[in-house]
């Protein structure tokens, strides 16, 4: 999320001068970047885990999109670690051919049309295979005598890799001394550490991961992702709020009714049954990626756009909020229904499994803006629509005006932010119908990104890695961020008087188990149905 303009002469001539990238790959040859940007400084990017499903789905697009823009910098070097013997040109190809595929998916989050080839060598060649088991020593001897030439002493350790590994991947790292900084020639030279999630599993796990992580690293060299955060749509939250004059004002608790956050998926378990047993989907969803947007929603404005007055503002709000209870939570599982088969009959699923893969809360972040005012927050996978919004519902007008009139009811404001699959902000408001007769009408006005800018490539991980190169920490969680977070919904995960929560049934393709819709009720509220036609209109 850097604001830097570019002021520095960028040594990045502009692509249609660029040499083919087959010949040799020189520090001149990369893609001008765009106006107002500069290319992240040069570095080494060593990925463990390379050959995994995030380094092909998500590192690689964001790479070639980078590199694309001219953000990333002619010395950039590219390792990727992992078990199992294999060359280096293998590996390129096993990644191109990856490319090509969810380039050409529309569905994917990457779709460029036609890859440009140009992009991709410049990527390719910058690329080399290590392999190495993550728990050895040799590996990291190995590694240590690669990075001895890393431009700039600069080092970014990416950990694409199952939790089980982040622990003895810090540990190795550190005692081989990998994580000193002011390696370069100059004395300078970072050392940065990206932690993808699940990062714990519980309260416990967090802070014991933290304590682990922090006895080899200082905080500022850890980059721990949350991906909700690279979204374009989602860093757009803070500018709706502080960049126009007509949200603030009513951004609290005395014309706030409530705010719903949903993260409604329509695909299934998707072959990640494994990883899904052991975690479910309030702990894959609800303490990361929902509380990310709740606390996006929720802050109060910074005093500047730094890292540290963003991330001190968030974590107040994480602060904030009151301990969930059992009571404030439901659990849903899908069964057969519509959109297939049921989750126990899922491949690597117990067929008596409990996970739960819906998952609703309700919250209250206690301060005096937000008081009193509940957050709703939905996630699951198997549901009626694919959708990531946060609806902020308005409370009623005070005084009925147009009681004497045909018009019995009020449809209340709702702004929401669409953050995927639609990209944009809608704002439902009631207006006169036409006519001689004074009837109110509720009506939607809509933006949506397409319309007003140029397609984004944007997977997410983009911003992030970029981020990353600069050292701008604002979109990385810090350790007390996910410490409170975790200490939040700990009363979740393990229920006074031990127990576990109950899993309700809903039917796959459909709106969520019926005690969601009572958590609600509770309340006199209802969820904003997913199915319901996006634009409103009739
Ligand atoms: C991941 C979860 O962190 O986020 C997945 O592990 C989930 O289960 C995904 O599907 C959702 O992310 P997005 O960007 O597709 O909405």
């Amino acid at each position: 999320m850097s604001t830097t303009p570019n002021t520095q002469a960028s040594d990045h001539p502009p692509a249609a001068q660029a040499p083919s990238c087959k010949v040799s790959a020189s520090p001149h040859d990369a893609p001008a970047s765009p106006p107002g940007k500069r290319p992240a400084p040069p570095c080494t990017l060593v990925i463990f885990g390379a050959g995994g499903d995030l380094t092909k789905r998500l590192l690689m697009p964001a790479l070639y999109n980078l590199a694309v823009d001219g953000l990333l910098d002619g010395a950039m070097k590219i390792i990727g670690v992992n078990h199992g013997e294999r060359e280096t040109p293998e590996w390129r190809e096993d990644l191109h051919t990856s490319l090509q595929q969810f380039a050409a998916d529309k569905a994917s989050t990457f779709h460029a049309g036609k890859l440009d080839d140009q992009a991709w060598d410049w990527v390719a060649q910058r690329l080399e295979y290590m392999a190495g088991e993550f728990e050895s020593d040799d590996t990291f001897a190995k590694l240590k005598q690669k990075l001895a030439q890393s431009p700039g002493g600069n080092v970014i350790f990416y950990l694409a890799v199952g939790s089980r590994f982040f622990k003895p991947i810090v540990e190795h790292l550190g005692k081989a001394g990998l994580l000193k900084e002011g390696e370069g020639n100059d004395g300078a030279g970072f050392r940065r550490l990206v932690i993808e999630k699940p990062f714990g599993t519980d309260l416990a796990s967090a802070r014991d991961l933290n304590a682990h992580i922090l006895s080899y690293a200082k905080e500022e060299q850890v980059y721990r992702i949350d991906h909700f955060l690279g979204k374009d749509t989602v860093q757009s939250i803070l500018a709706v709020r502080f960049a126009n004059a007509l949200f603030e004002p009513v951004w609290r608790r005395e014309y706030i009714d409530s705010v719903q956050i949903t993260a409604a998926e329509t695909i299934g378990v998707e072959g990640r049954g494994k990883f899904y047993e052991q975690t479910g989907a309030f702990r894959d969803m609800v303490p990361n990626h929902l509380f990310q947007l709740l606390g996006m929603v929720a802050m109060e404005p910074p005093n500047s756009f730094d890292a540290e007055a963003v991330r001190d503002k968030k974590a107040e709000i994480f602060d904030a909020i009151q301990p969930l209870t059992p009571d404030d939570v439901v659990f849903g599982q899908y069964e057969k229904g519509p959109a297939g088969v049921g989750y126990r009959e899922e491949p690597d699923v117990a067929p008596g499994s409990t996970t739960e893969t819906y998952a609703a809360a309700r919250v209250f972040v206690e301060n005096w803006r937000w008081a009193g005012v509940p957050f709703y927050l939905r996630t699951g996978k198997r549901l009626a629509a694919r959708r990531t919004e946060i609806s902020v519902q308005l409370k009623p007008v005070p005084f009925r005006l147009f009681r004497d009139t045909p018009v019995d009811a009020l449809t209340p404001n709702v702004l929401t932010l669409r953050i995927d699959p639609a990209h944009g902000t809608s704002f439902d408001f009631n207006v006169k119908t036409p006519g001689p007769v004074m009837q109110i009408g509720a009506v939607q006005s809509s933006f949506n990104y397409a319309d007003f800018f140029a397609a984004s490539a944007n997977v997410g991980y983009e911003t992030l890695l970029y981020d990353c190169m600069l050292g701008d920490e604002t979109l990385f969680q810090r350790a007390d961020s996910i410490e409170t977070s975790w200490c939040a919904v700990d009363d979740v995960l393990h229920p006074k008087g031990g127990g576990a929560m109950p899993v309700h049934g809903y039917a796959a393709g459909s709106e969520g188990p019926a005690q969601a819709d009572a958590l609600l009720a509770r309340d006199g509220q209802a969820w904003r149905p997913l199915s319901r036609n996006p634009a409103g209109k009739k």
